[in-house]
């Protein structure tokens, strides 16, 4: 089943609780949740107090996607406040398995992501360990970017990959999703998708989830 993650990048931040627990009536199965560092991605989000403060408003899991310089500082501050799964980039990690294991290790679930120019490549040891791969399909550091269309023969390749390996590994993609485009990344593999602008920047949020399931399931 092809889940549906709305990103808190693109939410009220003036009414923070009221947002997540809209989203939850309104069928979204994660919540994607944006921690930038201004230093690995060119803006700057919310740390794990932000995370705290929203946790006992929602029962939704919490899908924390870091994109941050050194994310081992910041791992047990982010379990601590509520995270059900961390995901890391490759591109921040010197020890990338060592990492994922210090995540698991906390008792959540642990993913790794790319960016839209890094290779499948970099990641393909390390499929056995995760519980996701996150594949940007914009460059990160801001909501309401365009798909890039050069990464879907990426995701099926990864498919591919995790299928030929015998794995369960979600793999999720991040960016410019939206009906549409949630269509063509569900048809190359895709099981869990983060919108951002498509969700919490529509008025109706539930008809805007209905949209996107629509969209790949017709
Ligand atoms: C981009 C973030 C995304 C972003 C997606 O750096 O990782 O999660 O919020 O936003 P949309 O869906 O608007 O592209
Ligand atoms: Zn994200």
């Amino acid at each position: 089943m092809v889940k549906i993650a709305p990103s808190l990048l693109s939410a009220d931040f003036s009414r923070l609780k009221e947002e997540v627990q809209e989203i939850e009536q309104a069928g979204a199965d994660w919540l994607h949740i944006d921690v930038m560092d201004g230093h690995f991605v060119p803006n700057i989000s919310f740390g794990p107090l932000v995370v705290s403060a929203i946790r006992p408003h929602t029962s939704l899991p919490f899908d924390v996607h870091l994109m941050i310089k050194e994310p081992d500082a910041y791992i047990d501050a982010f379990v601590k406040s509520g995270a059900d799964l961390i995901t890391v980039h490759q591109e921040t990690c010197s020890h990338l398995h060592r990492t994922i294991t210090h995540i698991k290790d906390q008792g959540i679930k642990a993913g790794v992501a790319i960016n839209p120019a890094t290779s499948l490549s970099a990641i393909e040891p390390i499929l056995p360990d995760v519980d996701l791969v996150l594949l940007m399909t914009v460059n990160p550091g801001f909501g309401g970017q365009s798909f890039i269309a050069s990464v879907l023969p990426k995701i099926a390749e990864l498919r591919t990959k995790i299928d030929n390996l015998g794995l369960s590994v979600e793999i999720e993609v991040d960016g410019g999703i939206a009906t549409g485009t949630a269509k063509e990344v569900v048809e190359n593999g895709a099981t869990m998708l983060v919108a951002g602008s498509a969700v919490f920047g529509q008025k109706d949020r539930k008809k805007a989830i209905e949209d996107i399931r629509n969209d790949y399931r017709l």
